[in-house]
């Protein structure tokens, strides 16, 4: 029988990192945040292997990862979380790796020093001079590795060099100091997609992932990454370069009971009216989507969805309008997608018989 005390996931005692969502509509994922909860203990004990949390898109990764990272920051002191998402933004390679850096630093000396301000600084300096007012005996290492990466070259010719640095950073800082770390990347299959080698950002960097071949299998600060497109981030976290680094750990749709309670909470926060035959429609409809859930009752059309046919008349509004939510999710994901989806034969074949098949 597990002995483990878990911390309250659903009150940590502060956000250090900001939650997509309204913090208090977080609800349920009770079992995954338990699952990665004795893996992070693990971590201290050199015992857990990287990890990829993988879902069909909009099953909750994101939001999980950020309560994970809250929940570590404020409620044990061992294994430092280091959080980044890839955004949708291009980069030149060199930038990237400044704030990969920077970010990496600060929020591990601020974990281990308890010391919230150092979050705040905007560049290398300003850690730095932060740094030297603290006296932990691990500070010099911090800042001597500081030092090593401000003296690498800024022109495109040191941007790997930069990189990799950054990228071993978390690894190099932990040996050397023995502590341990949590790398989390959400958008992992991003970082092939958007840094670029050039100034002009012409030349794409497609392979930045591969290398994580060896990072992923650190024991002291191992990776867990996530990211929404499902069928490319297999193909890079499950094959290639990264072959046999990382496990796999599904997130599923949500619980019965998980699902009623985010929609009490959503139909309070945006006051909608709904009985509890609502509740069991929406179960069955979305079958625990926490985003089709939020969607449903958050909705521009109707706050009544104790008529009987109000949710079904959402939801067809919500998927066929222009304006719809559910329109512009999957709008956004075939055309962001497109090249990708006529690579795959299967892909093709399954457009082509929804456009034959609409109903
Ligand atoms: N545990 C939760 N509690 C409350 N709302 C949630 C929860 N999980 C997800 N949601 C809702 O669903 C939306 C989608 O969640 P999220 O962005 O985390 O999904 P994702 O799996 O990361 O999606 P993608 O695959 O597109 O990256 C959130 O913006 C939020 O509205
Ligand atoms: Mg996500």
């Amino acid at each position: 029988m597990s002995t483990i005390t878990y911390p309250d996931f659903y009150h940590p005692p502060k956000f250090v990192l900001e939650e997509e969502i309204d913090s208090s509509l977080f609800t349920g994922r009770k079992e995954i945040l338990q699952r990665l909860w004795d893996w992070v203990l693990n971590i201290d004990r050199k015992l857990s292997s990287s990890i990829a949390l993988m879902s069909p898109r909009r099953y909750g990764k994101s939001v999980v990862l950020a309560r994970l990272f809250n929940v570590m920051y404020s409620s044990q002191d061992r294994v430092a979380p280091f959080y980044i998402r890839i955004s949708e933004e291009s980069w030149k390679k060199g930038d990237f790796a400044d704030k990969y850096f920077l970010t990496f630093l600060k929020q591990f000396c601020a974990f281990f020093l308890r010391d919230d301000e150092l979050l705040k600084a905007a560049e290398l300096t300003g850690l730095h001079e932060s740094l030297s007012r603290h006296s932990a005996d691990w500070i010099p290492e911090a800042i001597r590795q500081i030092e090593v990466y401000q003296r690498i070259g800024q022109s495109f010719e040191y941007w790997d060099k930069k990189m990799h640095f950054a990228q071993n950073a978390p690894n190099e800082l932990c040996a050397v100091t023995g502590k341990k770390c949590l790398v989390i990347i959400d958008e992992f299959q991003d970082m092939n997609r958007r840094l670029y080698l050039d100034d002009p950002k012409t030349l794409l960097e497609k392979i930045v992932t591969g290398a994580y071949r060896s990072l992923a299998e650190s024991k002291i600060a191992p990776m867990l990454v996530a990211g929404s497109m499902l069928s490319m981030l297999s193909r890079i976290v499950f094959s290639g370069a990264l072959y046999g680094r990382f496990g796999g750990m599904p997130l599923p749709l949500m619980p019965e009971a998980e699902s009623e309670e985010l929609m009490d909470k959503l139909a309070a926060a945006f006051e909608v009216k709904m009985i509890p035959a609502t509740k069991k429609y929406l179960f069955a409809l979305t079958k625990g989507n926490p985003y089709y859930i939020t969607y449903m009752v958050d909705n521009s059309f109707t706050r009544d969805l104790a008529q009987k046919e109000s949710p079904e008349e959402v939801y067809l509004k919500q998927t066929t309008m222009s304006t719809g939510r559910f329109y512009g999710l999957w709008r956004l994901h075939f055309t962001e997608n497109m090249e990708l989806l006529n690579d795959d034969q299967h892909g093709k074949r399954i457009l082509y018989y929804i456009r034959l098949y609409p109903k």
